[in-house]
């Protein structure tokens, strides 16, 4: 049994101080003390409210902004001792306080942990969704100058990852880039939502002292773009909704995605059977048995921490689902996997930005798998339709020439013309003409196709954006 009168913040009822057991399992100190910064900001602001409304004196709240920051100081070097006794980051910075600034007493009034814990995070998830957006940025720039640099390398698409229909490389990566810029998107809203400050909601119940709430939100910047404070608008909700959680790890599971799949798709260009990309040494590794082996490390990881993104989305859901309002002790459960999600989206979108540098486009193998000629049927079938016939008919017509050209053996485009006419007579001599792979790219130039000017102008777009 530990020695209860350590527990001062709550400790005077109890007979006998928490079993070692009770300290361990109700411990969040060892990982809620990353949220140190944040704690010591909204005590500043909570103190400042208490001085502005007659609770505090202005000395008494400089001291104690003066002593949090001392503490904030102790805890950046290093030199600060967290201890499971007092159990959360809260209480341990207060009791530090309150040693070096016997005055700090008086700092909890009309604040509760509940409250002070919703803001804390909700300062946290600002501050995480603006690096999320930095680490998106930086990737989408990496993204852009893979793609220039090979602008004019052209490879097939895939679709059920048969060859499909031939496209820039570059197109292939401006679709990577939409999908990080929607994840931007969706990070950016995401900020909008925790820009609401929780504190003076207290426990549950908010207090009957005359605090000023609108005073500390924006003290803490929870302000709309006029410049107005953002307040929650229920106690109950504020100090029990956990939506924010659900939605981050959300987000960084949706980044996880997508990077998963760029990841794959990298995975499978270094692949021999494709030979697109040569991935950096820096970037992959080598086994420890077979000694021509260089391995894709990097992406594949990528790929498999995008499942513990996903899994922690699933454990938050789990947490609140059928919690009763408002506030539990498990809700203090809910900041591991969050943290989790941020570290981890952190890691994979710096990956991805500094091995994309290192990539080298195999101009020759692209230009090898390109030239089959069945990428093109596709455009045999247009040439048709140009011609008068319906789509479906052309669809046919071309279906017949691929299985000739698989019967005889002849590449599609090579097939000898008296062949090819006595399947349909709209096939002029000039279809051949079809099997040129920049007349098929020149020809794509709507929105949003792979043709070469609509690549150049999506590539400057996104250059100027970043
Ligand atoms: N460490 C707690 C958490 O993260 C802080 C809130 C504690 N509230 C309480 N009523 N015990 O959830």
């Amino acid at each position: 049994m530990s020695d209860s009168n350590k527990h001062v913040t709550w400790g005077a009822r109890f007979e006998q101080g928490p079993d070692d057991l009770m300290l361990r399992i109700g411990e969040s100190v060892s990982f809620d003390q990353r949220l140190a910064k944040y704690d010591i900001q909204g005590s500043c602001a909570h103190a400042r409210m208490l001085a502005h409304i007659g609770i505090l004196t202005q000395s008494e709240a400089n001291d104690i902004c003066a002593g949090l920051n001392k503490i904030l100081q102790n805890i950046e070097a290093g030199c600060f001792e967290w201890d499971i006794e007092f159990e959360d980051v809260h209480m341990n910075i207060e009791q530090a306080l309150t040693q070096l600034v016997p005055v700090a007493a008086k700092l909890h009034t009309a604040r509760s942990r509940n409250d002070q814990v919703a803001t804390d995070m909700r300062l946290w998830f600002k501050d995480s969704c603006e690096r999320i957006d930095t680490a998106l940025t930086r990737s989408i720039g990496a993204l852009v100058g893979l793609a220039e640099r090979n602008k004019n390398i052209i490879i097939p698409g895939y679709t059920h990852l048969q060859r499909a229909q031939p496209v820039s490389i570059a197109h292939q990566l401006l679709a990577y880039i939409e999908m990080l810029d929607r994840d931007r998107t969706r990070i950016s809203m995401l900020f909008e939502q925790a820009n609401i400050c929780p504190l003076g909601s207290c426990a549950i119940a908010g207090t009957t002292l005359p605090i000023d709430r609108e005073f500390v939100a924006l003290e803490l910047g929870f302000v709309n773009d006029d410049g107005q404070p953002n307040i929650t608008q229920n106690s109950m909700d504020a100090v029990s909704d956990r939506d924010l959680f659900i939605d981050f790890t959300t987000a960084c599971a949706t980044i996880g995605i997508h990077l998963s799949r760029i990841a794959e798709d990298f995975i499978l260009w270094s692949s021999s059977e494709f030979n697109f990309i040569r991935l950096p040494d820096a970037f992959t590794t080598g086994s420890s048995l077979m000694p021509h082996k260089k391995n894709p490390d990097a992406f594949e990881l990528i790929r498999g921490k995008a499942a513990r993104l996903v899994a922690n989305v699933q454990l938050i859901m789990t947490l609140v689902k059928g919690l009763p309002l408002s506030y539990n002790r498990d809700l203090q459960e809910d900041k591991p996997p969050v943290f989790d999600s941020f570290d981890t989206t952190s890691l994979i979108l710096e990956t991805l930005s500094e091995c994309l540098p290192g990539i080298e486009v195999n101009k020759e193998n692209c230009a090898l798998a390109v030239a089959d000629p069945s990428l093109l049927a596709t455009d045999v079938v247009d040439y048709l339709v140009l011609k008068g016939l319906a789509f479906r008919e052309a669809h046919h017509v071309v279906g017949e020439l691929v299985a000739l050209s698989e019967k005889t053996k002849i590449p599609l485009n090579d097939l000898p013309y008296d062949m090819v006419s006595a399947i349909h007579p709209d096939l002029d001599r000039d279809w051949s003409l079809v099997f040129n792979i920049d007349r098929a790219l020149d020809a794509r130039e709507h929105t949003g196709m792979p043709g070469p000017k609509q690549i150049a102008s999506r590539l400057a777009y996104w250059r100027s954006l970043i």
